[in-house]
């Protein structure tokens, strides 16, 4: 059984996260989103919102489960008997910060390997924090976010 988890914020999912899970299911037999579930991030979306919309979008996909975690990822991935961590790579600059990521991942657990996906090119611009943004001001985005995600992100902002 090839597993592996997808983590991250998702605070809140995007099109650019999903087509990356979507892309993931293609490699790997089962795929875990490990939703990261850290007050001290301040999200705007409860772990339990993230994560019914997360539920919601991938309910086509069989293989996909999703799961909070809190603390240290590499304990996460272990207690989820995998040993693969995607991420998604959107440009150069976010190289930087997942290098940092992934090695000091390597170093905690030396059996846990980061696989980096290029995001298509459609969603390279997008972000969570932008997706909010532009919501809270009142732009569109229906063409960043599942429409479940733009409902919800209307109602909280009243919009
Ligand atoms: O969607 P994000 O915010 O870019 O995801 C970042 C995430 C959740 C992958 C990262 O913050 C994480 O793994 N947090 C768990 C704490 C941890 O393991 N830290 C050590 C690695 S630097």
């Amino acid at each position: 059984m090839k597993r592996a988890i997808y983590p991250g914020s998702f605070d809140p999912i995007t099109l650019g996260h999903l087509d990356l899970i979507e892309r993931s299911c293609a490699i790997f037999d089962e795929v875990i989103v490990g939703v990261l579930h850290n007050r001290a991030k301040k999200p705007l979306f409860t772990a339990a919102e993230r994560m019914e919309m997360i539920r919601e979008v991938t309910k086509n996909f069989p293989t996909v489960k999703v799961v909070a975690f809190d603390g240290l990822l590499v304990d996460f991935v272990k207690k989820c008997e995998a040993r693969v961590v995607i991420r998604g790579l959107r440009a150069i600059t976010d190289l930087e910060y997942e290098m940092q990521l992934a090695q000091t991942n390597r170093v905690l657990s030396s059996e846990i390997d980061t696989i980096f996906l290029t995001t298509n090119l459609a969603y390279a611009y997008l972000s969570s924090t932008t997706v909010k943004e532009v919501a809270r001001l009142g732009g569109n985005i229906q063409a960043f976010v599942p429409e479940i995600v733009e409902k919800r992100l209307k109602d909280v902002y009243q919009v």
